[in-house]
């Protein structure tokens, strides 16, 4: 077992040194047996606002939603109420990958300040608000990734859903996977290599695709495929 850990771990150390990790803290989480955390009892890390502003790319997602092409734009204000703007981009038709969608939030968040019972926002997703929902960050380096999670029944587990964003619009596969890996072990609703991925090829807009061409069509079946294989 430990020396497997060893393997696994030296395995990824280059991975781990970019995320900032000890690799120490995955083993003694394996050697402890400690579960993972489920979203209602975790609580949302002390963000630095500034660092964490600016584009995220949805990357995974578990369960399956609806939206792909997804990008996340976070705005910090200085003020101390509405202080947080998300506004996100995204596509809902598989055919038409290039077609923006766009809903937007504003939020309250404390600065450097853990919040134990996450954010509870709606965004405006004309022409109606989504439901509410808790989000929470899980952990984030900044300047490649965050794991957050949220629900919209703190009692009820199967409205809790989990993502990975990151800085970057596509991931090797073998730094998606120690993504997954790690939060997987640490939290509820992460799977380990399973989980379902967001389209940001280049059939997204933005992405290399041009709308006008016959080549986008074909790309737009492929992704079509795609999905439905992964699901
Ligand atoms: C992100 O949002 C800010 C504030 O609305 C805006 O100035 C900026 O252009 C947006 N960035 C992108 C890439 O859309
Ligand atoms: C933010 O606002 C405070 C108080 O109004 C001011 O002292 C501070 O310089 C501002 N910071 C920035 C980065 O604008
Ligand atoms: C979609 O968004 C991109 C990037 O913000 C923009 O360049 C493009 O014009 C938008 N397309 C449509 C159809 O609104
Ligand atoms: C969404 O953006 C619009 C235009 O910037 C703004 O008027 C509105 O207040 C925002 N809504 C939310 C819920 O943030
Ligand atoms: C979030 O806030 C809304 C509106 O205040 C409330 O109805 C809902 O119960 C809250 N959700 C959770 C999970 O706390
Ligand atoms: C939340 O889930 C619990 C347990 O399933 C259920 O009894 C309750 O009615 C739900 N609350 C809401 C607001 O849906
Ligand atoms: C967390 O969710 C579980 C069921 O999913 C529930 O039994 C438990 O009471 C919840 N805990 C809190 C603090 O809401
Ligand atoms: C929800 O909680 C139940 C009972 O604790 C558990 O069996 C189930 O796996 C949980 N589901 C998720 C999605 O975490
Ligand atoms: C993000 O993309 C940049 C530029 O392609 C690359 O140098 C970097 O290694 C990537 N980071 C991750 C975590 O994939
Ligand atoms: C995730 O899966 C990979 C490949 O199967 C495995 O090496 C790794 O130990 C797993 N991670 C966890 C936390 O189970």
């Amino acid at each position: 077992m430990s020396s497997k850990s060893d393997e696994w771990c030296f395995g990824l150390l280059s991975v781990f040194l970019l995320l900032g990790l000890l690799c120490g803290h995955t083993v003694e989480a394996d050697d402890s047996g400690t579960t993972a955390q489920a979203c209602n009892v975790s609580t949302s890390m002390a963000l630095d606002l500034q660092k964490f502003s600016g584009i995220w790319w949805e990357i995974a997602r578990q369960p399956t939603g609806s939206m792909f092409c997804t990008q996340i734009n976070i705005t910090v204000q200085n003020t101390t109420e509405d202080n947080v703007l998300i506004d996100s981009t995204y596509s809902n038709t598989i055919t038409y990958p290039w077609v923006n969608q766009t809903m937007n939030a504003t939020l309250t968040i404390a600065n450097d300040t853990p919040a134990a019972g996450g954010y509870n926002f709606t965004f405006w997703n004309p022409p109606q608000y989504t439901p509410y929902a808790v989000w929470k960050v899980l952990d984030t380096d900044y300047d490649n990734y965050a794991f957050v999670c949220g629900y919209t029944n703190s009692t009820d587990n199967s409205t809790a859903f989990a993502m990975i964003i990151a800085r970057n619009r596509t991931l090797s596969t073998t730094y998606l996977d120690s993504l997954e890996s790690e939060s997987s072990s640490r939290y509820d609703n992460f799977l380990n290599g399973s989980m379902t991925l967001i389209t940001q090829d280049g059939t997204c807009e933005g992405n290399g695709a041009d709308p006008s061409t016959a080549l986008t069509a074909f790309y737009a079946i492929f992704a079509l495929v795609i999905y439905a294989l992964t699901k």
